[in-house]
């Protein structure tokens, strides 16, 4: 009996992929899909989710199941966070403008990418009261940085993503092949353009040489003392690390690998989440990145200790083939799909989803290595 039920909405990212290759021209499919040197990790942040199977628990009354949660305080309708990818407008015309409208309609937070090619105010205008983080990179001009924290927290963002494992660009072998750099019809608003990006070759390997390699935990409080926005530091795979962010007063960390374009020997961030969570959760939020390709990878991220999720390239595919619409759908999907799995798994809200619910093939649920 089919006639007035909804088709189930479910994710095809597979299918989602390629025709975003087929719709993106070589140089963008060229910045947006590749990874540093060999790209193996590119690979194994996707296949290392695999490695990790769900243990649902049964007879519970799952009639009602919402995957509304928040991140830092602020609701959100689901866990997936839309992560901080540059150069949109590579994507799709209206870039960031669009993206933030899909994250707004599907009620998900967005981390908007200081390498944006659309100007943050602009975006914090089009964000129709989604929940907006500011994504850091430090620059040798602290200056610059500075002045662009003080315009977020001016324009509502609610807080700073300072990234920091791009000290130096991966080695991206894709960008120098395909001559990746900045047309002449985009620019870098937020972060005054630096000459740097319209190189000839290897956009990150230029621009990144506007970054400042010399961080340190202080830099946490340097960019907490700028503005009153909490600070989440992405770009890390180590439990000291995250506990020393901790300890300097970060608000929440992203376990990250860069979507394996920074070090390609780097751990899949499924391997290393569960440890990091162990570490500091409880003392400050978790979130992961790097191959979330289904529901199923969401449930096994928060069962392993993340409060949430990013996503990068599956919003760049969603919106190159669909722009804000396409961007709203993939998000409702990943919900649909999400209440699901979620369902099955007998937790009615993502506080329920707990460590016993996932364990690595071969291991105990819920077992620590
Ligand atoms: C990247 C940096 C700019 O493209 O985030 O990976």
């Amino acid at each position: 009996m089919t006639e007035g039920r909804e088709r189930p909405r479910f994710l095809d990212l597979e299918s989602l992929e390629r025709r975003a290759r087929d719709a993106l021209d070589p140089m963008a499919w060229a910045y947006f899909s590749g990874g540093a040197e060999r790209e193996r990790l590119l690979e194994e942040n996707v296949a290392a989710w695999e490695r990790f199977r769900l243990y649902p628990r049964v007879l519970v009354d799952v009639s009602s199941v919402r995957s509304a949660t928040s991140v830092l305080g602020a609701p959100v309708s689901l866990p997936v966070v839309v992560g901080p990818t540059a150069l949109q407008r590579l994507a799709h015309p209206e870039g960031e403008l669009a993206t933030v409208r899909g994250a707004a309609a599907a009620g998900a937070a967005m981390v908007l990418s200081s390498l944006a090619t659309c100007d943050l105010d602009e975006v914090a205008a089009a964000a129709g009261g989604a929940v907006l983080h500011m994504q850091v990179y430090v620059l040798k001009d602290r200056a610059r940085t500075a002045e662009m924290v003080q315009r977020a927290a001016a324009a509502g963002y609610r807080a700073l993503v300072f990234t920091v494992d791009i000290p130096v660009s991966g080695l991206r072998t894709r960008e120098v092949e395909h001559g990746v750099r900045l047309p002449d019809h985009l620019g870098l608003p937020n972060v005054a353009d630096p000459d740097s990006a319209r190189h000839g070759w290897g956009f990150v390997e230029h621009v990144v040489r506007e970054f400042d390699p010399a961080l340190s935990l202080d830099d946490i409080a340097w960019l907490g003392g700028l503005s009153h926005l909490p600070v989440v530091v992405k770009g890390l795979c180590r439990a000291d690390d995250a506990l020393r962010c901790a300890e300097a007063g970060a608000a929440a960390v992203v376990v990250s690998n860069h979507g394996g374009r920074q070090l390609d020997d780097a751990p899949a961030s499924a391997e290393v989440l569960r440890e990091v969570a162990d570490a500091v959760g409880g003392r400050m939020e978790v979130y992961v990145d790097g191959g979330i390709r289904r529901a199923a990878d969401v449930v096994k991220a928060l069962a392993l200790g993340a409060d949430a999720v990013l996503l990068g390239r599956p919003v760049l595919w969603a919106l190159a083939t669909g722009g804000a619409e396409g961007v709203m759908e993939l998000l409702e999907n990943f919900r649909s799909e999400l209440e699901r799995i979620m369902a099955l798994c007998g937790a009615r809200q993502p506080s329920e989803i707990e460590p016993s619910m996932v364990g690595r093939i071969g291991e105990r649920p819920g077992e620590r290595p």
